[in-house]
Parts: C-alpha cells; sequence; structure tokens
C-alpha cells in the first residue's frame, strides 16, 4: 500500500511538473525523479545544505579528528568507497558494504536493514558509529571554528549544536540525487542518448529479466526488503531486517538499492561479495542462490550472454554526471 501512495504521489508530482524548493530541486528536473521531500522540523534550504556539504568532508567531527564521512562515501565511486568492507575510525570493521548515498532522500527507512527510521537518526547513528565520534566533544571542535559559528548562526540562530549538525548533514544528503543520466536523456526525447543495446537492456529490465518487480523507475528501488540467497550457506549469515521486524520471512532480507549510478559502485550487495556490474547481474538474473527465505520474486530468467550485456548496458545509460566541488572546510 505505502508503496503505491508513493509512486501515485511521484506520478502526480511529475505530471504537475512540480519541484520542491531547494537545491535537490536541479537534477531531479532532469529526470523523471519526483521532488525529495523533507520533514517539516527540517525543511531543505540552500544555506543549511551549503554547511552540510561542508561538515560532510570534515575530518573534525570524527573521534580521532582524521576520517570524514567521505572516507566511505565518495563521488567518483558513487558515494560508496570501492571496498567489500571497510573500516571504521576506531579500526573496527564493519560487517556490511558501503551503500551508496544517491536518492538516498527517497528512502523511508535506512541502513540495508532499515532499523534507523529517518534520514536524521541515521546520520547521527553513523556520526557515533562510523566515524567514532562523541557528538558532544565533535560538537565542541566545530563551535571552535569562527566561520562555523557564524554560519550556524545564520542557518539556525544557534551557535553549533549536536542537533543542528545532523540536521545539515541530513539537509545535505537529501541532495545526493543521481538524475542526469544519459537514460534520462533518452526518456526525454534526445536523440542518440543512449546505445540500442541499452535500449534492448531496458526492455529486458522491465519485461522478461523481471528486474523492475523490485527495482522500480525511476529510482530503481521499491524501499522494501528481499532475501537474495547471498547469505544462504554462510557459517553465521547475516539476519538482515529479520533482527529489526522480527519476522522469520524477513531473515536475510535487505533493503533494495537503487540502479541510479550503479556501474560506477561497486563492488556490490551488502556483502560486497560481487567485484562487477556483470557478475552482479549474472547472479540476479540467474535467481540468486537457493535459500528457503529467498524472495518467489526473484527466478532464474534464462537470459543469453548477449541479453546480459544489453541489461549491463541499459545499467551503464543510468550514470549521472552532475558536477562536484568538494567545498572547502572552514
Ligand atoms: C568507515 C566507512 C564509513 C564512514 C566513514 C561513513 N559511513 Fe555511512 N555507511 C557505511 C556503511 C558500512 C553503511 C551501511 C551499514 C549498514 O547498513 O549496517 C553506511 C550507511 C550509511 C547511510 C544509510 C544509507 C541507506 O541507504 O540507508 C547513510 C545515510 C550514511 N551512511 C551516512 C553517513 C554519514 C553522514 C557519515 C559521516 C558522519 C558516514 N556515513 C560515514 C560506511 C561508512
Ligand atoms: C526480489 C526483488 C529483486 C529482483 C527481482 C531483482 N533485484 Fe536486484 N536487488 C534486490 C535486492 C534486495 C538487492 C540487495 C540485496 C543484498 O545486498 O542482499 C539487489 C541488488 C542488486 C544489485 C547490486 C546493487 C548494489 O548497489 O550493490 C544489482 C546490480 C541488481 N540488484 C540488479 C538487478 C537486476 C539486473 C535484476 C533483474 C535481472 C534484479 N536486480 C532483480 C532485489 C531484487
Amino acid at each position: 500500500m505505502r508503496k503505491m501512495a508513493w509512486l501515485a504521489a511521484a506520478a502526480a508530482a511529475v505530471a504537475l511538473g512540480c519541484t520542491s524548493p531547494g537545491p535537490s530541486d536541479k537534477a531531479e528536473r532532469l529526470s523523471k525523479l519526483p521532488p525529495i521531500p523533507s520533514p517539516p522540523d527540517n525543511p531543505t534550504t540552500d544555506d543549511k545544505v551549503a554547511l552540510g556539504a561542508k561538515l560532510w568532508v570534515d575530518p573534525r567531527l570524527s573521534g580521532s579528528g582524521q576520517m570524514a564521512c567521505t572516507a566511505c562515501h565518495v563521488r567518483e565511486k558513487g558515494w560508496t568507497d570501492g571496498q567489500v568492507l571497510s573500516r571504521r575510525d576506531n579500526g573496527d570493521m564493519n560487517t556490511r558494504h558501503t551503500p551508496t548515498m544517491y536518492n538516498v532522500g527517497y528512502s523511508q527507512s535506512f541502513y540495508w536493514d532499515g532499523r534507523a527510521p529517518t534520514l536524521e537518526a541515521q546520520v547521527l547513528a553513523a556520526w557515533r558509529a562510523q566515524i567514532s565520534a562523541d557528538p558532544a566533544k565533535a560538537t565542541e571542535r566545530i563551535a571552535n571554528v569562527p566561520a562555523y559559528v557564524a554560519e550556524f548562526q545564520k542557518v539556525f540562530g544557534t551557535a553549533p549544536t549536536q542537533d543542528a549538525i545532523v540536521k545539515a548533514l541530513a539537509a545535505y544528503l537529501r541532495t545526493k540525487v543521481s538524475g542526469l543520466s544519459p537514460w534520462d536523456r533518452h526518456e526525454m526525447g534526445q536523440p542518440n542518448a543512449v546505445s540500442a543495446d541499452a535500449r534492448a537492456g531496458f526492455d529486458l529490465f522491465m519485461g522478461k529479466a523481471r528486474c523492475a518487480m523490485c527495482h522500480t523507475p525511476p529510482v530503481y528501488s521499491d524501499f522494501n526488503f528481499h532475501n537474495i540467497g547471498l547469505e544462504a550457506g554462510k557459517a553465521k549469515p547475516d539476519l538482515g531486517r529479520q533482527v529489526v521486524s522480527k519476522r522469520p520471512e524477513d531473515t536475510s532480507a535487505f533493503k533494495t538499492p537503487t540502479l541510479r549510478s550503479v556501474a560506477i559502485s561497486g563492488p556490490y550487495f551488502h556483502d560486497g561479495s560481487l567485484a562487477t556490474l556483470e557478475e552482479a547481474v549474472r547472479y540476479m538474473a540467474s535467481g540468486g542462490n537457493a535459500d528457503p527465505n529467498k524472495s518467489p520474486l526473484l527466478v532464474d530468467t534464462r537470459l543469453t550472454d548477449a541479453e546480459v550485456r544489453q541489461l549491463v548496458a541499459f545499467l551503464r545509460s543510468l550514470t549521472s554526471d552532475e558536477p562536484y566541488t568538494a567545498p572547502r572546510v572552514p
């Protein structure tokens, strides 16, 4: 039901040519992506986003003072890090692969298992866990920088606070939109924006290959959780969504990732277990490993090698080329 309501709202917004105020608007308008909503207590504004963009690259936020969020969320790698699993600021290894930040604002729950209910809650958790910060101490560090103090005053009307830092980061992440891709240009009628293989790949994606059942356009995610068989046979399987929902059928289910800009964000899946896009597509198209809790939607679609190549060509055409220049940290 929730999915239907979301799609209907998105379709209505697109039909009306609706755009949200604020910077996230720009990339959306060049694709079929609907505006990214923001919560009433944290509206997206240009100034807040500019502040969040600086905090995003500022290692002062971390426990060691050395690690910024961008240590693991790198623009050139689709806001992931190219690692199977990555090491946190305190030296601990993560147990799940770094996901993309693209289109995260469309999600209704966060992390691979959806355990964080809002983006703000997620940002606070990452601040504590990934970059191992004591937020009170890190806030003090930020409050010792006069340029930051002035900026927080302008945006929030207060000195830097833990809550304001979280809000600025979340507002910034709501602008991480991957639209602006060759496929978007094709859908808007630009001739020769994509290859014939990519067009054939899209038809397969929507039809025979059954990918769109979970990777629903225009974000290419249903924001739902599915077991696709990757934990099958592991000695200590990651229980995924089950730990949050307590439903046995959610065992080792994980959130469907957006496929926009997927070509630059390998390795793939919640465990980072497949290195290339072609391997990932082949795995999905073949129905995945057998697992009692695997989604019944995922079946062997018996694609030929040529069809797998076409699917890959389509997915490559979803890569956005929006400009990004890291801001200067004050
Ligand atoms: C050491 C690597 C690392 C660093 C540094 C890091 N992250 Fe992450 N991030 C991850 C991993 C791994 C996950 C997935 C964890 C999970 O699902 O259990 C994640 C997940 C996320 C998500 C959820 C995405 C989704 O689709 O639900 C957001 C948002 C996020 N991080 C923001 C941040 C912010 C903000 C910072 C800085 C405060 C940060 N990250 C720093 C590795 C990192
Ligand atoms: C049953 C729903 C479902 C279907 C059908 C499905 N996927 Fe997925 N897909 C997912 C989920 C869920 C994940 C993440 C699961 C995980 O990591 O454990 C995923 C992950 C992926 C990834 C890795 C993305 C990343 O960032 O790591 C790719 C690529 C992918 N799917 C492509 C496809 C293609 C191509 C098809 C059709 C042949 C397809 N999927 C069919 C649900 C689905």
